[in-house]
């Protein structure tokens, strides 16, 4: 099995380029099947994630091709509208092909994605909030059969719970709708920000307002466009994290500080300095870190809960007791036995992690359960002593573009090595 070997201990200094956002280019990927015409899409980071959206979109009939971080996308011609299983199983969060699918073909067969390692993954929002639309949905053996008998319907509809992906879907299957469809109660995370711009660019007409409330009127159709993708939010937590854990001085660039001020925040409360421009971040630890009574992962402008896992690690090594309440996923703490295993002190009780502060982690063997869990094991691993060997890298490599390169390009040692006996299978 692939795994990273990072010999930790030292502290980092250096400078990283930031990636586009994961979470902004799935759903732009998803959009494009709206467009009748040709889509490219600048910074678009290079992850298997995006490569399985990719894979999708070449079997509804689009093309794609990848020249850099530029990705182009001709969907002229969308001749299905199903989603094969083997496809959907490669990234749950393809459900948000539903809404594109529907509106540009009026029909979509695809399986439901089902549970992952950090919850149950439900999406009964999305699908009550399209049959409200009109939509008609069998769910019959894992498989969602939808088809629209007339034409989708706008309407005002009220997310009990601000789901990212129920937004993107709604929003995805209301562009083309009769009249003016409102949701309230939206997802207000940068990346939905993002998509509404991709859409209004390509001729759509999306109003998103701070407050959480989200207008579509439906126009007729969806033109070429071009698009960059905003930079990527938890990545640049994730090193933030990693010079907090290992120490030193890292500059993190073509990032967008304004979409984690209240993360910011944290991090000065653990001891590092923390200075931004409107595109860069420079983050510099020097004495111990100091721990985090206060920690809640919430919906955005809420503590993410994709950081939870990677300001964990680093949290493992500051004085005293931490504290990290986990409200967005049921059971998204399957890092803490992989931190264990690298000396971290950390008590689950229910969705509470109590995390005593210890004077050192040590290099171990451990498995990266799922991709934030496994960006929490790379913050560990540059702070440990001794060696530490991170397998199941193919979890890291859905949502860390290059993680091994960024890591060495801050002075990390770290190698990515194709079989490791530890790691059979
Ligand atoms: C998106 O997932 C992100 N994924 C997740 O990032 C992120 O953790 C999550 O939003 C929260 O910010 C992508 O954007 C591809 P949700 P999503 O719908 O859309 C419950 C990563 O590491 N819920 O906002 O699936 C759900 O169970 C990934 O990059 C329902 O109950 O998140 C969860 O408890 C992991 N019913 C909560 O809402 C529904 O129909 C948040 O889910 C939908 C969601």
């Amino acid at each position: 099995m692939e795994t990273i070997r990072i010999n930790g201990g030292r502290k980092l200094g250096g400078e990283i380029d930031i990636q586009g956002s994961k979470n902004a280019a799935l759903p732009i990927l998803a959009a494009c099947v709206l467009v009748d015409g040709v889509s490219v899409i600048h910074n678009c980071p290079d992850l298997t994630d995006v490569s399985a959206a990719a894979e999708i979109l070449c079997h509804l009939g689009c093309t794609v091709t990848r020249q850099g971080h530029t990705l182009t996308v001709d969907s002229r011609n969308i001749s299905c509208y199903n989603i094969p299983t083997r496809l959907m199983s490669r990234m749950r969060s393809s459900i948000v092909f539903l809404g594109s699918i529907l509106s540009r073909t009026g029909k979509a067969e695809l399986c439901a994605p089902g549970g992952c390692e950090i919850g149950l993954r439900p999406i009964d929002l999305h699908l009550s909030a399209l049959r409200s639309m009109g939509v008609a949905i069998d769910e019959s053996q894992g498989t969602l059969y939808c088809y629209i008998n007339d034409s989708i319907r706008s309407n005002v509809i009220t997310l009990s719970f601000p789901s990212v992906g129920a937004t993107e879907n709604i929003m995805l299957a209301a562009v083309f709708a009769k009249g003016t469809t409102t949701i309230l109660n939206a997802a207000r995370e940068p990346e939905i920000g993002d998509l509404a711009a991709f859409l209004n660019r390509c001729g759509c007409k999306v109003k998103v307002s701070g407050g959480g409330t989200i207008l579509i009127e439906g126009v007729k159709k969806a033109h070429s466009v071009e698009h960059t993708v905003i930079p990527d939010r938890i990545v640049t937590l994730t090193y933030m994290a990693a010079t907090a854990a290992a120490g030193g001085d890292v500059l993190l660039k073509k990032t967008q500080p304004q979409h984690f001020l209240t993360v910011n925040h944290i991090f000065e409360k653990a001891g590092c300095n923390v200075n931004c421009t409107n595109n860069s971040v420079r983050i510099t630890r020097n004495g111990r870190l100091r721990c985090v009574r206060d920690i809640r992962t919430m919906p955005y402008p809420g503590f993410p809960t994709d950081a939870q896992a990677p300001v964990m690690a680093m949290l493992c090594l500051a004085k005293g007791t931490s504290v990290m309440v986990e409200n967005i996923f049921e059971s998204r703490f399957k890092h803490v036995c992989e931190l264990a295993k690298m000396g971290a002190k950390i008590k689950i009780e229910d969705k509470v992690a109590l995390i005593d502060g210890v004077e050192a982690l040590y290099g171990a063997n451990v498995n990266a359960i799922d991709l934030r869990a496994g960006g929490s094991l790379a913050v560990a691993g540059v702070a440990a002593q001794g060696t530490t060997v991170i397998g199941s890298v193919h979890h890291i490599d859905r949502g860390y573009e290059n993680i091994v390169e960024c890591l060495r390009a801050i002075g990390a040692d770290a190698e990515r090595s194709d079989m490791d006996e530890r790691f059979p299978g």
